[in-house]
């Protein structure tokens, strides 16, 4: 059976729509979650899509990915800046990692400019609003 790809959103991204709409955009997490499952199905993927506010959840998902997932698109939200478990987690994780920002976080504050996602990634999307998930699909596909 073909395995997903793990779309996987950190904390916070729950409340897209709402949330600082100038930055984000006004799509929800559920309209990303379609859009993801739209372009999925033209690539002849399928998509695991979750989001969690909790840091240890995030890293029970890699850890999952490891055998459960083809791929990993992965916006890790603020733990990205923070998160030393996160890195771990990835670099055991053994499967091509896409880094996605909805917003150009080097165009923001400084603390957004340190990854800790960065490091173990394939490559980074941001700036590109809900499109980068999109982008994020072809690529994983590509390397799959
Ligand atoms: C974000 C950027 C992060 O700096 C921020 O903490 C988020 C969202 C983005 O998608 O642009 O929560 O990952």
């Amino acid at each position: 059976m073909t395995k997903p790809v793990f779309i996987l959103n950190g904390p916070n991204l729950n409340m897209l729509g709402t949330r600082e709409t100038d930055v984000y955009g006004s799509q929800t997490l559920d309209d990303i979650a379609d859009l993801c499952n739209d372009k999925a199905k033209t690539l002849g993927m399928i998509v695991d899509f979750r989001q969690t506010n909790d840091e240890g959840e995030l890293v029970n998902h890699v850890q999952e990915a490891r055998q459960g997932a083809c791929a990993i698109i992965l916006n890790a939200a603020a733990y990205t800046h923070t998160s030393v478990a996160l890195h771990d987690a990835l670099r055991m994780a053994d499967v091509p990692i896409i880094e996605v920002h909805l917003s150009n976080v080097y165009k923001r504050e400084e603390f957004r400019h340190k990854s800790f996602v960065s490091p173990v990634a394939q490559g980074v999307i941001c700036g590109f609003g809900a499109q980068g998930y999109e982008l994020a699909l072809d690529a994983a596909a590509k390397l799959i």
